[in-house]
């Protein structure tokens, strides 16, 4: 089958696959790590499909050598991954763990080794307990240690990581953690979510500088948002300002700031909640951006429903195929996003830093995962990368989430989204036809 045309990336570009330190590393107890906001979560009656926990996940603390040959045998040429700030700073603050960070040392050594650059997240979810216990993000505190944790980690990593991303999908920590209460820490408090997003927005700044000074020049820094395409459910009043408040809630919010056009007032309005904003803070929020991390997964199809909390819209379901979550498939989705923040936000160096699907995976008695919905879905997503590319969009990365089966966070290890499987019991790992399919278009991609 020939491979999507990708002429349009360039030689340049990089093909990778994402993980997050909480979903694969396991190992939560080893070598001084502290528990995480997420240790305390999954032991939240119900919180977690199954009682399931990141104690183990995909064992990679003690495996990362054997993901790093997937990598290679997969012809990955980037991998983004995150720290886990526990290993790091076991209190959030103060006295470093030698041993966290030899790990991510040995870690990113390996991958320059084979040949894969890395790019590093700070934060993908896992904040000490330490620092919720002092009051999280909706503390001021936790922005300023977050600077702190970065200055550390890019003072021992900063000669060898050149990428970095300050947060993962801010959006997912402060609304659905502290909004929806799905997430960790379970919170259904609008005025601590207003305040937690604005703290990781400042955390991202602050972080941003601390990065730049500890390896100056060497650095290029950027955030990953989770955004989405929104389209109203009809053309009535009620449904087209539904709309808006979503771009608002979900886009605008997230976008906005940390371009240096300020919070949306919209959205200020609707949400009531006065931001704990300081004399310079908004500055310190737009530092420049190196690249911006783009993740997509669905675009959303909304309705007025004043019956919902704030902002008021429920979510149906569009009309396309969908994945095991139940998420609609809709590549022209990504397209759309990636002109959208070329255009209307003047992005200059765009990352796809997610984009994936959950599937029913289930091996063949021969032990091969013969995912063809997932590489279907890989190569539709590509073709309009590649298409937003040709039209425009300064796109330089691709990244597939995930290398491999993990914890899915509330979902537990229900849902699969690797192009790798991985057999919990044994932790042995496959690559599935979908691996296959994604080594075949990196290949071709580097014969053009
Ligand atoms: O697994 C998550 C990841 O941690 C963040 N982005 C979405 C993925 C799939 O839900």
């Amino acid at each position: 089958m020939p491979a999507p045309d990708t002429s349009a990336f360039g030689p340049a570009f990089l093909w990778g696959a994402a993980t997050s330190a909480y979903q694969i590393e396991g190992a939560v107890a080893e070598d001084g790590r502290s528990p995480s906001i997420w240790d305390t979560f999954c032991r939240v009656p119900g919180a977690v499909a199954g009682g399931d926990t990141g104690d183990v996940a995909t064992d990679s603390y003690r495996r990362w050598r054997e993901d790093i040959e997937l990598m290679r045998l997969l012809g990955l040429t980037t991998y983004r991954f995150s720290l886990a700030w526990p290993r790091i700073l076991p209190d959030g603050t103060g006295a470093v763990n030698r041993a966290g960070l030899d790990h991510y040392d040995r870690f990113v050594d390996g991958l320059l080794e084979a040949g894969i650059r890395p790019n590093a997240t700070l934060y993908h979810w896992d904040l000490p307990q330490a620092l919720q216990d002092r009051g999280g993000w909706p503390a001021r505190e936790t922005a300023e240690a977050f600077a702190e944790y970065a200055a550390i980690v890019g003072a021992r990593l900063g000669d060898r990581v050149t990428d970095w991303a300050t947060l993962n999908e801010p959006l997912c920590s402060a609304w659905i953690g502290h909004l929806e209460g799905k997430m960790a820490p379970g919170l259904t408090d609008l005025t601590a979510a207003v305040r937690a997003s604005f703290h990781l927005h400042l955390g991202h700044g602050l972080a941003a500088q601390a990065l730049r000074a500890a390896a100056p020049g060497a650095i290029r820094v950027g955030i990953t948002n989770n955004l989405s395409p929104i389209e109203p459910a009809s053309d009535t009043e009620a449904d087209l300002a539904a709309a808006r408040r979503a771009d608002g809630h979900i886009n605008r919010w997230w976008l906005d700031p940390i371009f240096g056009l300020g919070y949306p007032e919209d959205m200020l309005a609707l949400y009531g909640v006065e931001l704990p904003a300081q004399d310079q803070d908004l500055k310190t929020i737009a530092q420049p951006l190196d690249w911006l991390g783009v993740n997509y997964y669905f675009r959303q199809i909304v309705a007025d429903d004043p019956g919902n909390p704030v902002p008021g819209f429920r979510q149906l379901p569009g009309p396309g195929p969908k994945t095991a979550m139940p998420w609609e498939v809709h590549a022209p989705g990504l397209e759309q996003l990636l002109l959208r923040v070329t255009h209307e936000y003047g992005a200059r160096d765009l990352m796809v830093t997610e984009n994936g699907a959950a599937y029913e995976d289930v091996p063949g008695s021969d032990g091969r995962v013969d995912d063809v919905d997932r590489a279907a879905y890989l190569e539709q997503h590509v073709a309009a990368c590649a298409r937003a590319a040709a039209a425009g969009a300064p796109v330089s990365a691709f990244y597939y989430w995930s290398l491999l089966d993990n914890f899915e966070w509330a979902y537990g290890y229900a849902k699969r989204f690797g192009l790798v499987h991985v057999d919990y019991a044994t932790q042995r790992r496959t690559i599935k036809t979908s691996g296959h399919r994604y080594a075949q278009i990196i290949r071709a991609h580097a014969r053009r």
